[in-house]
Formats: structure tokens, sequence, C-alpha cells
């Protein structure tokens, strides 16, 4: 139990008086969930996704080749999946994010093996749509990163969903370095890297190899989740994505009872929707009041025992009409079965947000 009984009771007082806000701080919100799309293989995974301004998604897939998909029409009944492009020297794709106006940068490995990346072949790419209302666009390497261990989740401060005004004029992106436990900071227009921040907070451990997972921008603050720590952190940056000099990294809240936290995204009120992978269920963590910003969390759809939301990896609010649809990306719990045995394909599920936003 993450609440108290306590809280609990205060809660159903709340719930009482208001019916949507603030949210229902029960158990599980078991908000509903249904499949958009499903890829035709078990052993399939499907990592992270971004929104088109017209609505469609793009999905990157780990397993088992390095597509990027589009999900036409996600919000409709006759939804498709369908291969965008594959991307060439690389085996599998990881992270995306919008850079621009259509345009998204994706980043990718050469794996050996799951999740065991070659030696310096993490790279980085720029997808550029040539026109909202069509397909077609142009695809280029922006860079490979020498010393790269697993590039993750990516966060951009030119997408105009960036939610910091002062984050506008840049044309860089930050890069989740699970493996490195670094955050990297790539320049859109010449491919350099560097090191962004390095930090006890994004680093992995000997239990799990995996470090600093997602990370966005929100504000004047750069959050990020910790799969090995358990924990959301957020660190106050200037307007080029640069901690401030005076800046001490934060931990907000600690996850004990969720193996794998995985990447997330916030709604428009600074809630954050996040991944608990081998939960096979979907987390808010609340943005409460004062100083107990991002204290408490509940499930809100899924269940561990349940292929709903098997493996999920990533969410991503909808455009438009879709708005209060929040879309997630699942592995097909092809890491950690159901029940400790049970896999299915890789797929996209919208889970419905609109009683609670
Ligand atoms: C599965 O989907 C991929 C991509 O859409 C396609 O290339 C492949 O032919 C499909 N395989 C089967 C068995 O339908
Ligand atoms: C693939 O990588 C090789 C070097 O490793 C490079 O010469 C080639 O241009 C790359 N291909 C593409 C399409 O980027
Ligand atoms: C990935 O492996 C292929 C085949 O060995 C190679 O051609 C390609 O250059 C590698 N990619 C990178 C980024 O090194
Ligand atoms: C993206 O594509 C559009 C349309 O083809 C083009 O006008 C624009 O310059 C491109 N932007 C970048 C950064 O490549
Ligand atoms: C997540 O899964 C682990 C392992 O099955 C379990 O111990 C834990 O209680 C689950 N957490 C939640 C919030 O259901
Ligand atoms: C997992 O086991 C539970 C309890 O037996 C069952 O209710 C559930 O349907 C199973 N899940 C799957 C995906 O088979």
């Amino acid at each position: 139990m993450r609440f108290t009984s306590f809280t609990y009771i205060i809660s159903l007082a709340a719930l009482a008086r208001v019916q949507a806000k603030p949210f229902p701080q029960t158990d599980n919100l078991n908000l509903p969930t249904h499949t958009v799309a499903s890829f035709n293989q078990t052993g399939s995974w499907f990592e992270n996704l971004a929104v088109r301004p017209n609505g469609d998604l793009l999905v990157t897939m780990m397993l088992p080749n390095p597509t990027l998909f589009h999900v036409k029409s996600p919000g409709s009944a006759d939804a498709q999946l369908v291969p965008l492009y594959k991307f060439p020297n690389a085996t599998g794709l990881v992270g995306i994010t919008e850079t621009g106006n259509d345009r998204f940068a994706v980043n990718m490995h050469n794996f050996s093996a799951f999740v065991t990346p070659v030696a310096d072949t993490g790279a980085v790419w720029e997808i550029n749509f040539s026109n909202t209302h069509r397909d077609d666009f142009t695809a280029r390497e922006v860079t490979v990163i020498k010393g790269a261990g697993l590039l993750n989740g990516m966060t951009s401060l030119t997408g105009k969903n960036s939610k910091s005004p002062k984050c506008k004029a840049e044309t860089s992106l930050i890069v989740a370095d699970s493996y490195a436990g670094v955050l990297r900071r790539v320049s859109l227009s010449t491919g350099s890297d560097e090191i962004l921040l390095d930090a006890p907070e994004l680093k992995p451990t000997t239990d799990s190899p995996f470090g600093v997972n997602g990370v966005h921008v929100w504000g004047t603050h750069l959050y990020w989740t910790n799969t090995a720590l358990r924990s959301l952190y957020r660190i106050a940056i200037d307007s080029s994505g640069y901690p401030l000099k005076s800046a001490a990294v934060e931990v907000l809240l600690s996850l004990p009872d969720i193996s794998i936290i995985d990447d997330f995204t916030f709604d428009k009120k600074g809630n954050i929707w996040a991944a608990a992978s081998s939960n096979n269920t979907m987390l808010v963590i609340y943005k409460n009041g004062g100083s107990k910003e991002y204290s408490t969390y509940t499930s809100a759809a899924g269940e561990v025992t349940s292929l709903a939301l098997g493996g999920v990896t990533a969410t991503a609010f909808g455009m438009g009409r879709d708005s209060n649809t929040l879309f997630a990306t699942t592995s097909g719990a092809s890491a950690v079965p159901v029940n400790g045995t049970v896999t299915e394909p890789a797929k996209v599920v919208a889970v419905d947000l609109s009683s609670v936003l």
C-alpha cells in the first residue's frame, strides 16, 4: 500500500465533494484501455512514441528490427500501424522526441543481444516531414556518439510542445544514457555532443544496469526517472538546458514497489503519467501543491496479471480530439512475461483519461 488508511479516508472524502478533481487517490483508477494496433509477431518490442501535429503517432521498434512505425488515425476505430522507415546502420530503435514542427529525433544502436549495444554504435537521426498533411519525409544521421552506453529517453528544447517558454531558440537535444548514467546534450545543427549532467542520481546500480531512463522538460526544470534507483528526480535548468550553477538534484519521489520505472509524460496540469513496465501498469504521479509536489502516486490503468498494458514502455498524449487520450507503447511483456509465461506482440494502447482531466 502506498497510502495510509488516513490518506485514503481523506481522499474518499475529497472524492465525495468533487467528482474528477483532485484525482481520486484510490488503489487503482482502473481507467479504460483499448488496443489501438498490434504488431504481428511475439518477441517484438515498441520502446517509445511521439505525436505528429496531425495527430498520427510515430512508434520506435527495438525488436525485431529498427523500423519506425506510423499509427494513422490512432483515435479512430480503423487505426492503422504502417511501417514508415527502416533505419540503416542499426538493429533497434530506442528513444524519439519532437525537435520542431513535424521534425523528430530518433536514437538507436546496433545490438548484439537483448539491450546489449555494440560499442560506439549509439546514433541519433532526424526525421523531417515535408508537410503535416502528408507522409513524405527526409531522414538524416545527426551523429554517432562515441562512448555511449545505452541511449534511451530524449527531450528537445525546441519542440513546439515544450512547456518552457524560456526554451525556444535552442536546437539541441537532451539524451538519457542509461548505462553510462549521464545526460548528454546533442546539437542538432553540428552533431556535437557533450555531457550535460553527470550525477549519482543518474547512475545504474549493481542490481540494474538501467540508470536514467525517461527525461522531460517541464517549466523551469528537467525531470527524469532512474530505473535502478526507482525514483523521480529534477534539476533547475537555464534556457539552453544547462543545470543552473546554484541548482542541486532534487529527489521528488521514491517508487520502491515499482520494479522498472520507464518513460513518462506530463499532462497540462503537470501530473506525470509513467510507464511501470514489469508491473504492466500506468502510474499517475500527482502534482500536489506546495512542497508536496510529486510526492504521491497510484496505478491508473492495467494490472500486474494483465496484458492490457503488458510491458508498457512509454506514454504520450494525443492531439486535437485525442487530447484526453494517453497513448502508450508496449513490449508485449517480452522481458517479464505476465504470470511468468504469457507474452504477446508489441502494441499501442489508448488509455481514456476523459474522466480525470
Ligand atoms: C508483419 O508486419 C510487417 C510490417 O508491417 C510486414 O513486413 C510483415 O510482412 C508482416 N508479417 C506477417 C507474417 O504478416
Ligand atoms: C553506415 O555507416 C557507415 C560507417 O560505419 C557509413 O560509411 C555509412 O554512410 C552509413 N550509412 C548511412 C546510411 O548512414
Ligand atoms: C552497425 O552494424 C553494421 C553491420 O556490421 C555496420 O555496417 C554499421 O556501420 C553499424 N552501425 C554503426 C552506427 O556503427
Ligand atoms: C524540413 O523540411 C522542410 C520541408 O521539406 C524544409 O523546408 C526544412 O528546411 C527542413 N528542416 C530541416 C531542419 O531540415
Ligand atoms: C509491481 O510488481 C512487483 C513484482 O511483481 C510487486 O511486488 C509490486 O507490488 C507491484 N507494484 C504495484 C504497485 O502493483
Ligand atoms: C494471470 O493469472 C491470473 C490469476 O490466475 C488470471 O486471472 C489472469 O487472467 C492471468 N493473466 C493472463 C494474461 O493470462
